[in-house]
């Protein structure tokens, strides 16, 4: 066995990347790969329809998408083992005999589907697939044996499930196979979404795509939120709470200059056209390189990154199955 730190982490294919998830994960993503991990990247498909049900074309339309979204941002398929979720039937089962190591009520408790819920439209009755996919994302990263799952602080709760789940499964059944994973919190704050209100998502619009246009990323930067209060290039204007400057300081690789037009800012004599022109040109650049290896991508090559990731991730979780039921004693020849 190598000591190699085994990373996973996954995605609900329910719609393309953002600058969100750019900070948040893929920048990190792509260091990891580099830096002698075994990186498992899985599309949580099964995951999405727990709340997506009534849409499968979109979630199987978005696996394509979001692995089109890993390849254009850098990720190497030749170093990360990238997954479709469904692909892998052991997670299913193993699935399965976690559900007997939760009870109903602790997964009524959970903030992360709480606050889930609240957004959802499951009017008063929650199927029983989403309250517990908390259990399959036990599942997912158990039969890794991930060491490590960077996610962001909603993710918490789940990788604190997880843990109770692999503690009560080695008591229970006298093994020691399921390892605990440390969760790593991605030290970028979350990002704001270009109106300001909340954080960038899909289902909030106000979100920037890996894969917008030129015109569309034009139009969404100088749509910016900003400081209300500046009118006039002379007025003196905020900077805290300006998306603007949130993302300059995100995205700008000179923080010195970024600095330099925050004082300016604050004193006054200097207009909004003239930060969002230079967010303009940061974000165009950014994603220029991205967009155009994105057009490059074929369907094809997307489907064989897939089909060949999802079969060594097939060994490797059959292995743990295998281990799982022999600790639970449910071997037939
Ligand atoms: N719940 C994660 C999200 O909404 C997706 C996910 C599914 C995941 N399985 C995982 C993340 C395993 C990390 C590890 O983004």
């Amino acid at each position: 066995m190598s000591n190699k730190n085994i990373v996973l982490t996954g995605d609900r294919p329910t719609g393309c990347l953002h600058l969100g998830h750019y900070v948040g994960s893929l920048k990190s993503r792509v260091e990891l790969q580099n830096s002698n991990n075994d990186c498992y990247i899985m599309i949580a498909d099964i995951q999405a329809l727990s709340d997506n049900f009534d849409n499968p074309e979109k979630v199987k339309l978005n696996v394509v998408e979001v692995c089109k979204d890993y390849i254009s941002v850098g990720i190497d398929p030749e170093k990360c083992t990238i997954f479709i979720q469904s692909l892998i039937p052991a997670l299913t089962e193993i699935t399965m005999y976690y559900m007997n190591l939760v009870s109903v009520s602790r997964l009524e408790r959970n903030p992360t589907v709480k606050a889930e819920l609240q957004q959802k439209k499951f009017a008063d009755s929650v199927t029983a697939g989403f309250l517990c996919y908390p259990v399959s994302q036990a599942a997912d990263i158990t039969a890794f044996k991930a060491t490590t799952v960077p996610v962001g602080e909603d993710q918490l709760p789940l990788i604190e499930l997880t843990n109770e789940i692999v503690r009560r499964f080695n008591r229970i059944y006298h093994t020691d196979i399921l390892k605990e994973t440390d969760a790593r919190l991605s030290n970028v704050q979350r990002l704001v979404g270009i109106d300001g209100k909340a954080k960038a998502s899909k289902s909030l619009n106000n979100a920037i795509f890996m894969n917008d246009d030129k015109e569309t990323l034009k139009n969404k930067v100088y749509s910016m939120y900003t400081d209300p209060k500046h009118l006039k290039v002379s007025d003196p204007g905020q900077v805290e709470g300006n998306v603007v400057f949130t993302y300059l300081d995100a995205f700008h690789n000179n923080k010195e200059e970024v600095e330099d037009l925050k004082n300016k800012y604050r004193k006054g004599g200097l207009g909004d056209t003239t930060i969002k022109s230079l967010l303009n040109q940061t974000l165009q650049d950014m994603l220029a390189p991205i967009r155009e290896k994105r057009a490059e991508i074929s369907h094809e090559y997307i489907m064989d990154i897939l089909q060949t990731g999802s079969k060594k991730a097939n060994i490797i979780a059959n292995e743990t199955l295998q281990q799982v039921r022999d600790a639970i004693g449910i071997v037939y020849y």
